[in-house]
């Protein structure tokens, strides 16, 4: 695959367009965004803060806002945080949407974010689970970009059919609700679709990135690096378990939601294992009683990440993460992150800097 990018300097190799003298390395995703750097702070529940999307976005990446976790979380109406954010940074910012279908209440809930998002003229959506199509119709006409979360081809390609703009490819060392395929393997099956895609897991140091765009990706979302920033608002206690962790400390649990997501394994992770009991089980294969345990389950893991962000060790230690935790050795600003990985990527993709 030919990579997208387009490189600083005079001497562009063939292939590679109109480079600006002294401008960043960009990509497809970046300049339609009109962002600096390709490069997104992914949604986070509990952990996305306004304070630290702003931060990533005023640096020259984007941040993504959690409309669950601006509002319940961190306590805004969702159009006031919009609204906050737009205080803190004029630059791009996006919203996340979780479209599933199983609750009529949560979908109409959705229904009112969209809308408000196009209003306050959010440029950028992240949808994940669902059909996007009802969304995409409603976002192009606003010229609003839309990127969906896919984890194989069979994904992409419905993601594709709902119109979507690009993927967002979660592969298997992501935090949250991980893929299954590694990040080459999801570059090898979705290439040839023709749209930019992102590669979303495993990612935390400046070589990392700049290898994900030289090997065609258009650009990175990060999650567990930005937990443990300066800006982020998680517990002590949750950003030093992740500066502590090492990839092996990493395991995928079916307690918090029934589904696997990655956390690290705590003595309290150890205690209480990470298979869902029998009943749950049961539950989640009976056609009739599956709407029931999905609804407990996302109520229940609502509360317990909240409360585990906010009172770290004190409540129960549910620190979701990725394998990516073993290059996070220290809390850093979001600018520094967002900036040396800039410079490391222009550094690595300067003509006469390529090997
Ligand atoms: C604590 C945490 C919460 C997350 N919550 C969401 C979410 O609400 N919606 C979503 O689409 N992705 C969510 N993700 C996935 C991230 O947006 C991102 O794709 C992922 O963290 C990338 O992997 P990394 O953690 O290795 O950087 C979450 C990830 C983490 C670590």
């Amino acid at each position: 695959m030919v990579p997208d990018y387009v490189i600083s300097g005079n001497d562009c190799p063939a292939g590679w367009s109109d480079p600006k003298k002294n401008s960043p390395v960009s990509t497809e995703f970046s300049r339609t965004l009109n962002i600096d750097v390709p490069l997104i702070c992914g949604a986070m529940y509990p952990c996305s803060n306004p304070e630290l999307v702003a931060a990533v976005s005023e640096a020259g990446g984007i941040g993504i806002v959690q409309p669950l976790s601006l509002s319940y979380v961190h306590g805004y109406e969702f159009r006031a945080g919009l609204r906050y954010i737009r205080r803190l940074t004029r630059k791009p910012v996006g919203v996340n949407l979780i479209i599933e279908r199983s609750s009529k209440k949560y979908l109409e809930q959705v229904h009112r974010w969209l809308d408000i998002a196009l209003e306050e003229q959010v440029p950028f959506l992240v949808t994940a689970l669902g059909n996007p199509r009802w969304v995409v119709d409603k976002a192009a006409a606003a010229g609003v970009t839309v990127y969906h979360d896919v984890t194989s081809r069979r994904w992409a390609e419905k993601a594709l059919d709902g119109g979507v703009d690009g993927l967002i490819c979660v592969n298997n060392r992501a935090g949250g609700h991980a893929g299954t395929l590694s990040p080459q393997q999801l570059l090898n099956e979705l290439a040839t679709l023709g749209k930019p895609l992102i590669c979303a897991g495993g990612v935390s140091t400046a070589d990392e990135f700049s290898s994900a765009i030289e090997a065609g990706y258009a650009g990175v979302q990060m999650g567990t690096r930005f937990i443990a920033t300066r800006e982020c608002s998680a517990h002590p206690d949750y950003k030093n378990a992740i500066l502590k962790a090492r990839e092996d400390d990493i395991v995928l649990t079916e307690k918090i939601s029934g589904v696997p997501v990655s956390v690290i394994r705590t003595a309290y992770v150890e205690r209480i294992g990470t298979r869902a009991g029998a009943l749950a089980r049961w539950m989640l294969r009976g056609h009739k009683t599956k709407h029931w345990m999905r609804t407990f389950y996302t109520l229940q893991s609502i509360w317990k990440l909240k409360h585990a962000s906010m009172q770290g060790a004190h409540y129960r230690d549910y620190f979701q993460a990725g394998k990516s935790v073993s290059g996070i050795t220290e809390i850093r600003p979001a600018a520094d992150i967002v900036s040396g990985f800039a410079a490391a990527l222009n550094l690595r993709l300067k003509p006469g800097a390529m090997h």
